[in-house]
């Protein structure tokens, strides 16, 4: 970030807690620097619902972050969920002028993809390429320098519906910060978790946050499919409220220390005491039923993502077989994944080798974001980060990207 340092604000605007994250480069590295973390309001399965709360709790936890790394602020990011998050593939053709690929012409070919037609109240937030095509040659994945007379792009595109974008916008607003970009969360929680290996071998990779599920699926390093289920933690908690006949806080609270999503994981049965609610006094309740609760519901959600999987995945598609796509597994992460026997219920539900993702080790704020709820927050700050470079190093080679930097201007139309 040169002599004057500068650095990255980003905001992941989650259905339980905003988690603003500054990170900085120091020594030929990202720091993560300064970290506000608050409780989210205004949130619903992943939208925002009121804009005046949920800008509340975006400058608590901007103005936490910055009270902690005092740099000034280079570019700002923000993150957006929900079921109308949807991809979608599209293409793109563009003649080769000196009969050899250049940068600005995969620009180009990129840019002629995303000119397809969608319904009114869908935007465009990632363009992603899927494979190019130079002449008859399919399947390229680095096209620059390669010689043809014809570069054809095969690109996913990630839509998300215009109002819930325009509010998340309209907090930022309302704050007087202009925002550079939107990265969908599962994407940026792809991006702190996985390994280049996995994304190369094949991996389904899923956020179990508070409001949705996030999930995302790569192969041959390339993200394939992207969807959000409107099924979280806070599901669990309000299954165990009514369950339990006990508050949401304390069904909030037993969930985290005695639940478990499998029963049979309970060799002997414990007996927990339940505050009661008012004057009434405490109970006791089974740790199985407990369990038995949680187990439905996440069975419930591991079906659910099944069958998306099939209707996304093979919708476009001869139906092969997925397990041959997804060398590596699933990764769980987000909040949720800590449920103990989670791990074991997708393994045998999915019949895929399974593990909880944890964001990388960073330097400077390593302990305290390595937790699979920041996933997304330290995900979105690697994705800035890398872009950012990327774009400083392309620019020193006279290269000018309409859609890389500044995404926000090229969505507005500006
Ligand atoms: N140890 C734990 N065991 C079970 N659940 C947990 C644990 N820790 C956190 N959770 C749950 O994780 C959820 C919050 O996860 P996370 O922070 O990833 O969600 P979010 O980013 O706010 O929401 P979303 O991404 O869905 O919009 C809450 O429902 C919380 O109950
Ligand atoms: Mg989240």
């Amino acid at each position: 970030m040169g002599k004057e340092e500068k650095g990255i604000l980003v905001v992941d605007v989650g259905t339980t807690k905003v988690c603003a994250l500054i990170g900085e480069e120091k020594e030929g590295k990202l720091w993560i620097t300064g970290m506000g973390l608050v409780p989210s309001k205004g949130l619903k399965k992943g939208t925002i619902i009121n804009i005046e709360e949920a800008t509340q709790s975006i400058k608590n936890a901007i103005e936490k972050a910055k009270s902690q790394a005092k740099i000034p602020i280079e570019s700002i990011y923000t993150s957006i969920t929900g079921s109308h998050i949807k991809s979608l593939s599209a293409s793109g053709v563009i003649a080769l002028k000196e009969k050899v690929v250049t940068p600005s012409e995969v620009e180009e070919v990129l840019f002629s993809a995303q000119t397809i037609e969608l319904p009114q109240d869908r935007i465009i937030l990632h363009i992603i390429p899927q494979e190019f095509v130079i002449d008859q040659n399919r399947g390229i994945l680095q096209p620059i320098g390669m010689s043809g007379v014809r570069l054809e792009a095969n690109v996913r595109l990630i839509t998300c519906n215009r109002s819930a974008f325009q509010n998340l916008l309209r907090c930022f607003e309302n704050l007087d910060i202009e925002v550079d970009g939107v990265i969908v969360q599962g994407l940026a929680s792809g991006e702190s978790v996985l390994t280049s290996e996995e994304k190369e071998l094949g991996v389904i990779l899923i956020d179990f946050g508070g409001g949705t599920t996030d999930v995302a699926i790569y192969w041959d390093n390339v993200l394939r499919y992207i969807f959000s289920l409107p099924i979280g933690g806070e599901l669990l908690t309000n299954d165990l409220a009514i369950g339990l006949r006990t508050s949401r806080i304390e069904a909030e609270k037993i969930k985290i220390k005695n639940g478990v999503c499998l029963r049979d994981l309970l060799e002997e049965d414990e007996i927990i005491e339940l505050t009661g609610i008012g004057d009434r006094p405490p109970r006791k309740i089974s740790k199985k039923i407990l369990a038995e609760i949680i187990e439905l519901r996440i069975k419930e959600l591991i079906e659910i993502i099944e069958k998306e999987l099939y209707r996304e995945v093979f919708i476009d598609k001869d139906p092969f077989d997925i397990k041959s796509k997804i060398g590596s597994g699933i990764v769980i992460t987000g909040g949720s994944s800590l449920l103990p026997g989670l791990v074991y219920l997708f393994e045998q539900m999915l019949d895929l080798p399974t593990r909880i993702g944890f964001p990388f080790k960073l330097a400077g704020l390593a302990e305290e974001t390595h937790h699979p709820q920041f996933a997304t927050s330290v995900g979105m700050l690697l994705y800035a980060y890398n872009l950012q470079e990327r774009v400083k190093e392309e620019r020193k080679e006279g290269i000018f990207h309409k859609l890389k930097k500044g995404f926000i201007k090229f969505l507005k139309g500006g």
